[in-house]
């Protein structure tokens, strides 16, 4: 079989570091098994446009294999070319990158390792959330710039204790920040998502659910989005939505670049409607070198936490999704079924509740 991966370029880093397991030069560690068995790899960092080798391999590729981080995007257009594609799968969590729809309709497999990063994201939430309420971002630059105005930091910064955080999407990840922020004393946990939690799953962190979004919005001081992307959640937060919130917010999303929607984010920073807004995805990555989230600052300074796409790749979830792709293809070279966690469309349907209300 053709197996077609298409992940980050490492360089020197991943040469010396070998545990950099998502990178073109460590082969998610599955080259020299693959070719035992007799199988093509072919392993590229390159995307983008027609002479890509993602492009060009596709159209004759058994499996793909491709990473949220650095995401091959396998269009519908691609889809219709890519005659002998039976599984696509997905090195890490959010499968947004495949035109779902189109892979149903072709009968594509789309399968992703669940769970391998979510306590990776889920930390790094709680870290992007207190760097912006403590305004951290504004201290460290006057630290490492020879300045010291106190009053310049402490007019933007916080305690998280006594406010409102919300979770818009409380599965794997959602539910984790939540059982993390417990220990801070926020005044309230609440979530948004159509999937309500058990009560005993509530009662054990103490949430509340919210079903109506402009009221969510109108009480979280911040709101951590961790849903997938989808057509339900693409621009879910725009100038609109954003208008819901109170003045002076903050919001994280490190759950895809594209439910934020790119220009309303940079106003409502910009204008100081939100206080901050941080995160480590983008609307399309890498991030252009002109994307305005790399240069957004609050008028009173700090408030832009963003970070290239690296939250759910450390090295121990690295090892850890590197070895459920690893399961995943024995599962499908010994027609064995995949663990039903795994899997977001089969057989030409929606196999997780997840992505939207269908
Ligand atoms: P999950 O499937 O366990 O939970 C997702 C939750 O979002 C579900 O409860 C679902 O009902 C809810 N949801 C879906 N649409 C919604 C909507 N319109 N409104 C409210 N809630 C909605 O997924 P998990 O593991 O928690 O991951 C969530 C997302 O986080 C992934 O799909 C991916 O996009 C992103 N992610 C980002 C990573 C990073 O490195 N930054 C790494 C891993 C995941």
């Amino acid at each position: 079989m053709k197996i077609l991966s298409i992940l980050y370029d490492g360089g020197d880093a991943a040469r010396a570091e070998p545990a950099l397991l998502g990178t073109t030069e460590n082969k998610l560690g599955l080259e020299s098994w693959l070719q035992e068995l007799g199988h093509e790899f072919v392993v590229s960092s390159s995307k983008e446009g027609p002479d890509s080798v993602f492009q060009k391999h596709i159209v004759d590729a058994d499996v793909l294999i491709t990473t949220p981080f650095h995401p091959g995007y396998l269009t519908a257009d691609l889809i219709k070319k890519a005659k002998n594609l039976k599984l696509a799968v997905t090195a890490g969590v959010g499968s947004d990158h495949i035109d779902l729809n189109a892979a149903n309709e072709h009968k594509i497999t789309v399968a992703e390792v669940s769970g391998s990063n979510v306590v990776s994201v889920a930390e790094h939430v709680v870290m992007t959330i207190l760097t912006l309420v403590r305004n951290y971002d504004t201290g460290h630059q006057q630290a490492i710039t020879g300045n010291w105005q106190v009053s310049n930091i402490a007019r933007k910064a916080f305690d998280l204790e006594n406010k409102v955080v919300g979770t818009i999407g409380a599965g794997r990840i959602g539910y984790r920040v939540l059982q993390r922020l417990k220990a801070f004393d926020c005044k309230e946990l609440l979530y948004y998502d159509y999937n309500p939690l058990s009560k005993d799953l509530e009662d054990a962190v103490g949430c509340k659910r919210i079903t109506d979004l402009k009221e969510f919005l109108g009480k979280c001081d911040v709101v951590t989005v961790n849903c997938p992307l989808h057509e339900q959640t693409r621009g879910l937060l725009n100038s609109e939505t954003i208008g819901y919130m109170k003045k002076g917010a903050w919001l994280v999303n490190t759950a895809r670049g594209a439910i934020c929607d790119r220009e309303a984010v940079r106003e409502a920073v910009s204008s100081g409607v939100l206080s901050g807004y941080g995160g480590d995805t983008w609307d399309h990555q890498p991030a252009p070198q002109d994307h305005s989230w790399r240069y957004m600052v609050h008028p009173l300074g700090g408030g832009n936490c963003m970070v290239p796409h690296y939250s759910g790749t450390t090295l121990d979830a690295q090892a850890r999704y590197a070895k459920g792709v690893r399961q995943i293809l024995e599962n499908f070279f010994e027609n064995k079924p995949q663990d039903p966690a795994n899997v977001i469309v089969e057989g030409g349907k929606y196999a997780t509740k997840a992505y939207g209300q269908r």
